[in-house]
């Protein structure tokens, strides 16, 4: 290894030499990207896991296509099936689990040099990640406006809306409100450009719980130097992780992965602390 590189030989490629890694202090700039896998454990599903996804759970909502409820031109003509998903999903009832508590633990330590989600459920700012280390590459239901004027529609009426699983409509102009998540067939927000180089900087990626399907976020752990290890925190091996000499791929639960690093860190007591008092 160069002095400030990740070790060199094959068998230390492991989550052990990961944490040695961020022990030595040659970690300083960690990027995490993270998928709806993260927060399965705090009860919101993810997107394709077969049987539990959201997407083999939409045929009540009888769409043509089950990404048709995230899309803009279905949404136009249709808006009441992604409604009915977002009286679920919306934010308010579900708690961060430990996996989001150890990026704020990052953060915490100064060592996190941005987060980029695909995660419409705010759950990383609800574990403290401080929102200037966050790009919600999907945005998010933190806040919505109408599809024609654009004009931004109030929080708190948004809110009953959605308990109430009606369509919200623009008091100016009768347009449809959206929360500002990006729908396919919508452009990502601009900071997901703006910030997406702070990947190719970082030392170490962590990449947990997301199948890497969705362009162009799928592009980002590409984008990491070579000599930058890749972490896969995922059930199962996804896009090209696996791929380059550093990768290290942690399959399973992401929960368990993230305590077993962790462990490793010698951080368990300071995590279990931060995520109990979230
Ligand atoms: N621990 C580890 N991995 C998990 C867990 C878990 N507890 N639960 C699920 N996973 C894994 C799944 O095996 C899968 O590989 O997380 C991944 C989730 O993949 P998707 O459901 O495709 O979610 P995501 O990658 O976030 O989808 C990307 O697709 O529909 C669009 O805009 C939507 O942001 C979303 C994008």
């Amino acid at each position: 290894a160069d002095a400030h590189g990740p070790p060199e030989t094959l068998q230390e490629r492991s989550l052990e030499a990961v944490a040695e890694y961020i022990k030595s202090g040659d970690a300083r700039r960690i990027v995490v990207l993270t998928g709806a896998g993260i927060s399965t454990a705090a009860g919101i599903p993810d997107f394709r896991s077969p049987k539990t996804g959201l997407y083999s759970n939409l045929a009540r909502l009888k769409l043509p296509y089950a990404e048709a409820v995230f899309d803009i031109a279905y949404f136009r003509n249709r808006p009441e099936p992604f409604y009915v998903l977002a009286q679920e999903l919306y934010p308010g009832k579900f708690q961060p689990t430990v996996s989001h508590a150890f990026i704020a633990l990052l953060a915490q330590k100064g060592l996190l040099q941005m987060l980029f989600t695909q995660n419409i459920d705010c759950l990383e700012r609800a574990a403290g990640v401080p929102s200037d280390k966050i790009v919600e590459a999907h945005g998010s239901f933190a806040t919505q406006r109408c599809i024609e004027c654009k004009v931004e529609f109030p929080d708190d009426h948004m809110r009953k809306h959605v308990l109430r699983g009606d369509v919200p409509r623009c008091k100016e102009c009768k347009g449809l409100v959206k929360p500002d998540i990006t729908f396919f067939g919508e452009a990502l927000p601009r900071a997901f450009s703006e910030k997406s180089h702070n990947t190719v900087m970082a030392d170490l990626v962590l990449i947990i719980g997301t199948s890497l399907t969705v362009y162009p976020f799928a592009s980002l752990p590409d984008m990491a130097r070579q000599k930058a290890p890749r972490v896969l925190f995922n059930m199962e091996k996804v896009g090209s992780l696996g791929s380059r000499v550093d990768d290290v791929l942690e399959l399973g639960s992401c929960d368990n992965g993230i305590r077993k690093l962790a462990g490793l860190l010698g951080w368990t007591d300071e995590l279990e602390d931060l995520w109990r008092n979230v």
